[in-house]
């Protein structure tokens, strides 16, 4: 039985049924108007830096406020992304895994612009510059290794690809997301390490140990629920 209607239609009496609120939900979540409206949502912190750039009002350090800017929305999206199955699986709103790859694909994208304004209003698109502070500043280094996997997850996030891929091998690849996460909190975790200011790394680092350790219960408690013969090296005579 499918969880929600393929149409995103509420069938008749849903109202009376105590499972109704969810399928509402569902049900908002499936309106073919709901992808372009997180489309142009996502677009607002973006529309809001280039129109603080172009109207100058970024305040002292506009190229540091653009860079921070982007690192954060890089950091924000990159969290709702991996909030989508944890919420999916709590609330019963199933409909929320079509909003996954938009938003994994705006984390690319705001982590694109993020090296970006820091190549251009940083290191002035000098190449020799941009690959010395790398190796130079560690945080940089861990923020580039971020960006670089996030690479081939951005690259194989169409249906295509998971076609050409096979859903285990694509499955494995995109576990790489968790590698990444942990990388993008070291990259903040270094960067605010030298001013001693962790107030707000704490905040992104209890979302993500929230979030992580939802799916390392849920995988637990599969496995314990597995029969005992089909357990990993289990066999007849153990
Ligand atoms: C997944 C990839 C990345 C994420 C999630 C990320 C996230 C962040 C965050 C959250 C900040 C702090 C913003 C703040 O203070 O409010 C930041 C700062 C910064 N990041 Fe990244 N970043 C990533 C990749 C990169 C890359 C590839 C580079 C450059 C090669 C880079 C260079 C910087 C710089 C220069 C700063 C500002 C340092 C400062 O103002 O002192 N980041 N980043």
């Amino acid at each position: 039985m499918q969880a929600f209607p393929a149409s995103g239609r509420v069938p008749a009496g849903a109202g009376a049924s105590p499972r109704a609120p969810k399928r509402n939900v569902n049900a908002v979540l499936l309106h073919p108007a709901t992808k372009p409206l997180l489309f142009v949502l996502a677009l607002v912190p973006f529309g809001s830096l280039l129109w603080g750039a172009v109207a100058n009002t970024l305040g002292a350090n506009p190229a540091e406020a653009l860079i921070r800017g982007t690192g954060d929305w890089t950091l924000r999206f990159l969290c709702l992304t991996l909030a989508v199955t944890p919420l999916r699986q709590w609330s019963g709103w199933h409909a929320l895994a079509r909003l996954r790859r938009m938003l994994g694909l705006f984390t690319f994208f705001y982590g694109c612009w993020h090296f970006l304004a820091f190549a251009w209003l940083d290191m002035g698109f000098d190449l020799q510059a941009i690959l010395k502070d790398i190796a130079k500043r560690p945080f940089i280094l861990v923020g580039s290794a971020a960006l670089l996997l996030m690479t081939p997850l951005a690259a194989t996030s169409f249906n295509r690809a998971v076609k050409a891929l096979g859903a285990a091998r694509w499955q494995a690849l995109h576990r790489l997301v968790y590698g990444i996460v942990l990388l993008a909190l070291l990259h903040f975790f270094w960067m605010r390490a030298g001013k001693n200011d962790f107030g707000e790394w704490s905040v992104y680092a209890a979302i993500v140990a929230l979030l992580l350790g939802w799916r390392a219960w849920r995988a637990l408690r599969a496995a314990r629920a597995k029969p005992v013969a089909q357990r990993p090296g289990a066999s007849l005579t153990s």
